[in-house]
């Protein structure tokens, strides 16, 4: 469904009823549903293959609105004024009387909450004038989607509207923040990168064994069906190749290229579509060169090295 008003007002009406509707953001394909409204929450958990203890981001369309769901502290405040809205997501307590679903917080006592900045995904948040429960819309361990076509493909059917804002211009999901006190814990590196970051939170936090929250933070997580071997200077035979930068002529079997000038923002844009694609060439491994961990390199090298953990410990 082409992301234009027409479209905005069939996805509202759908989540209104209860539906679910894939949509568009600036960072990754959300799946959508009625923050307040437990049997459509529950449908976003059934279609992703989502364990129920892994919690849900709530999309908003800005702080006012946020701040009537959860206790911020100050620094929350701060945060949101210098990104919000934007790829950042902040989680907080849940305000006393918060009409939020009890299952997007998974049975902890907080709430994430984010307000997209891509215009799509606004006008929809607007339209509805409820909040929307939005995990990437991928099946649960799998490729995140930066595309609707992506959407389609995880889900078929069992997704009826996909509201099409074109291709996420980050392609990587929100950095996910927590509070201890007045200290800022980096719960999942994302596209809003630590040097944007620490010059008003300071130095951040490593989240601790109780604040895993699910298997975003788990080990195996975005992963194709192929295998990854990271840090690569070349493919060996009957492997694909994802590259960075410059590369030497190769016998891999299929190649994208992240950025060939090293751009690390380009580089994110790319990285799930490409990996979908040599993925889909039927490789049974997956080289990737090395990224440096700078920048937006960590939120790139923290997917990687989740897509390319162990299995068994997928969910
Ligand atoms: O960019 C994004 O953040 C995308 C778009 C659609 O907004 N959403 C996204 O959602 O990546 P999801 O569900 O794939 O990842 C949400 C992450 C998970 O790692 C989850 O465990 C964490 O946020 N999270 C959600 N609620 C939390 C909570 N109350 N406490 C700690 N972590 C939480
Ligand atoms: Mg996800």
């Amino acid at each position: 469904m082409p992301g234009d008003a027409p479209g905005v007002a069939r996805a509202a009406a759908m989540l209104q009823r209860g539906g679910l509707v894939a949509f568009a953001t600036e960072t990754v394909y959300g799946l959508g549903a009625n923050a307040l409204d437990d049997a459509a929450v529950v449908g976003i958990f059934a279609a992703k293959g989502r364990p129920r203890f892994n919690p849900l981001i709530v999309h908003v369309p800005d702080f006012a609105q946020a701040a009537r769901l959860a206790d911020f502290p100050d620094i929350a405040r701060e945060l949101a004024a210098a990104f919000w809205p934007g790829p950042l997501t902040l989680v907080a307590p849940r305000a006393e009387n918060c009409p939020l679903s009890l299952l997007v917080s998974a049975g902890l006592d907080s709430v994430a909450l984010r307000a997209p900045s891509l215009p799509l995904a606004q006008a929809l948040l607007r339209k509805t004038g409820f909040p929307i429960a939005a995990p990437s819309a991928n099946i649960s361990g799998r490729l995140s989607a930066t595309t609707a076509a992506d959407v389609a493909q995880s889900f078929g059917a069992s997704v009826e509207l996909v509201l099409d804002g074109g291709a996420c211009p980050i392609g990587i999901e929100s950095t996910v923040l927590g509070f201890q006190g007045s200290d800022v814990v980096l719960l999942r590196p994302g596209a809003i990168t630590r040097a944007e970051l620490e010059p008003i939170t300071g130095a951040l936090l490593e989240p601790e064994g109780s604040q895993i929250a699910g298997p975003g933070m788990l080990a195996s997580h975005y992963a194709p069906r192929a295998n990854l071997r990271l840090d690569a200077t070349e493919a060996h035979d009957g492997e694909a190749l994802l590259a960075l930068g410059l590369t030497a002529q190769s016998n891999a079997t299929a190649m994208a290229n992240l950025s060939e000038t090293g751009d690390l923002r380009e580089a994110a844009a790319n990285l799930f579509s490409m990996l979908r694609r040599l993925d889909a060439s039927g490789a049974s491994t997956i080289a990737v060169m090395p990224i440096p961990d700078t920048g937006l390199g960590e939120a790139i090298n923290d997917r990687l090295r989740r897509a390319a953990a162990p299995r068994e410990t997928a969910q």
